[in-house]
């Protein structure tokens, strides 16, 4: 099991935006967050890799462990950041580095390899994912379209087990989206897990080996990508329906 989530509750506050979240993915899984706005997709994205840190719970991803009632060990918190990369909607790339440069800093600082490594590595990426002749533009000079796969090559140059997405292809064109769509589904037959929010049900159509389905801060409906077709809760229907 690479993600494991057991009884997990989370507050911003006095306010509980997750009750008692269960939820588990194998190796090579894409699991799907699905809900309306404000559903908490965001939130549990960010609680698996410890971004939010709940207040009960167990969470094992990428074979680190938390009993997240108890205080966790920043060392463990680092080695989980490891193993578990995140690529957001709004990018976050380092706009003063180069596409180069934001591919190889985290590589080199965390991982400890060569610049001479970091590169031959960082080109490898780039030219997957039919970046190449980009490496030594700035962030800036780019589209949000290449930006996004920027930062998708930036997540996966730390060679995580699990890879985090939250809404990847929110403001992107339909013909960007289909790339940002077949750059998920290669990564699916390397057996990396991932995770990805999204508003977008042809999206998640198109990558869900699991589905979860959640409205104010709860569970309504999980099953595998069938649910598409027979859904469950009247909720998940009703979601569908739009
Ligand atoms: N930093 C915060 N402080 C307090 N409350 C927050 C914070 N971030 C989110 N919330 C609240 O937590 C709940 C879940 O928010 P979250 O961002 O996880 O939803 P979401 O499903 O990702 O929504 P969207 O589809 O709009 O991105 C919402 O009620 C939201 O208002
Ligand atoms: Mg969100």
């Amino acid at each position: 099991m690479t993600i494991s989530v057991q009884h997990l509750n989370f507050f911003y506050g006095s306010s509980q935006a997750l009750f008692d979240i269960n939820l588990s993915a194998e190796d090579g899984d894409t699991v799907v967050l699905l809900g309306p706005s404000g559903a908490g997709k965001s939130t549990l994205i960010r609680t698996l890799n410890l971004l939010e840190v709940p207040t009960s719970g167990r969470l094992n991803i990428a074979n680190n462990q938390f009993d997240l009632s108890q205080k966790s060990d920043p060392k463990q918190i680092l080695q989980l950041r490891k193993n578990v990369g995140m690529v957001f909607q709004q990018y976050n790339l380092w706009p003063h580095f180069t596409v180069l440069e934001n591919l190889i800093e985290a590589p080199m600082k965390i991982l400890g390899l060569t610049q001479v490594e970091a590169k031959q590595q960082a080109m490898e990426l780039l030219s997957r994912l039919r970046l190449e002749e980009h490496a030594e533009r700035f962030p800036l000079q780019l589209s949000g379209g290449q930006q996004q796969r920027v930062a998708i090559a930036r997540a996966l140059m730390m060679k995580p087990q699990v890879l985090l997405f939250d809404e990847p292809t929110a403001a992107l064109d339909p013909e960007i989206t289909a790339q940002i769509v077949s750059i998920i589904q290669e990564l699916q037959q390397t057996g990396i897990t991932q995770v990805i929010v999204t508003h977008e049900v042809n999206v998640a159509r198109k990558v869900a080996t699991k589905v979860v389905y959640m409205e104010r801060g709860h569970i309504v409906e999980m099953g595998d990508a069938s649910c598409f077709e027979n859904p469950q809760t009247e909720q998940f229907k009703h979601y569908l329906s739009h």
